[in-house]
């Protein structure tokens, strides 16, 4: 439960924004720029992406509500998240400032960490292939986001439920050698690479600017972004009122769109 001097903070900042200059291109986020096919369907899987900051109390309901989503329409998304920051040179660790602190950042960082570990090379194993063809790539650091957020809203960042969560979904903390070259980065070695870190952070804070997003949560679908998460309410969704079933609702409509045949 948020505290009495969490619920002034969070009165006081308004929630968790950032002002920006840049002005909103809500159709930055193109589907067609992204291989998104299944070789089992050649199905389209509808691009959901989620404007976050790791310790934001909007981000964590956000997040809670699009796992309900996922797991009713999971196998027709293709997910991705994208991390609300302040580039900012003077910032010795990670050249950017978070909004909740350096914690967050850290935070940031290791989830990041952890979607980078599932798509570093791993050991050619036929099943796991063809396993991932038919499965979405996002489940495994999505299992490793929300293991993070039941600790609270300052559990991202913190070093050991970090290495918890990824044992429990099965994701490395140290790199993994194979016989034959390949390797897997650890989200702990990764988190512990100054150069890595703060290269996955600065990228993900300036892909956020240059759509515009300043306000956690923000959620995009196909593009378009369809709802914002801000000062425990929703605001400007395109679609229904940011309910379960209007998120589901959409993404259903999406998917029919994105593969109806061309005639
Ligand atoms: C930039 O980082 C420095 C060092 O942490 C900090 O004192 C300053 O307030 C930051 N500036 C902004 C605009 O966030």
């Amino acid at each position: 439960m948020v505290g009495k001097l969490a619920v002034t903070f969070i009165v006081l900042l308004q929630a968790c924004g950032f002002s920006s200059s840049v002005s909103s291109s809500p159709n930055l986020f193109k589907n067609d720029q992204m291989p998104l096919t299944s070789a089992a369907s050649e199905e389209i899987r509808v691009p959901v992406l989620l404007g976050v900051m790791s310790n934001c109390p909007d981000a964590l309901y956000c997040e809670r509500v699009f796992n309900d989503v996922l797991s009713q329409v999971g196998p027709l998304v293709e997910l991705d998240v994208t991390y609300i920051a302040r580039v900012n040179a003077s910032e010795p660790t990670y050249g950017v400032t978070c909004r909740h602190g350096e914690n967050e950042c850290r935070g940031n960082v290791q989830q990041l960490c952890a979607i980078r570990s599932t798509r570093s090379s791993s050991p050619l194993n036929l099943q796991a292939m063809s396993r991932e063809y038919d499965e979405p790539s996002w489940r495994t650091w999505w299992s490793f986001i929300t293991c993070q957020n039941a600790g609270g809203r300052y559990a991202p960042g913190k070093e050991d439920i970090a290495k918890q969560c990824a044992r429990s979904v099965g994701l490395p903390w140290v790199d993994v050698e194979y016989p034959g070259g390949a390797s897997k980065l650890g989200v702990g070695s990764c988190f512990h690479n100054e150069v890595i870190a703060r290269t996955l952070l600065l990228q993900s804070v300036e892909r956020t600017r240059a759509m515009g997003i300043t306000n956690s949560c923000t959620v995009f679908i196909n593009g378009v972004k369809t709802c914002i998460r801000d000062d425990d309410k929703w605001k400007d969704c395109k679609a229904g009122k940011g309910s379960v079933d209007d998120f589901v609702k959409l993404i259903h409509k999406e998917h029919k769109r994105l593969n109806r045949k061309s005639p």
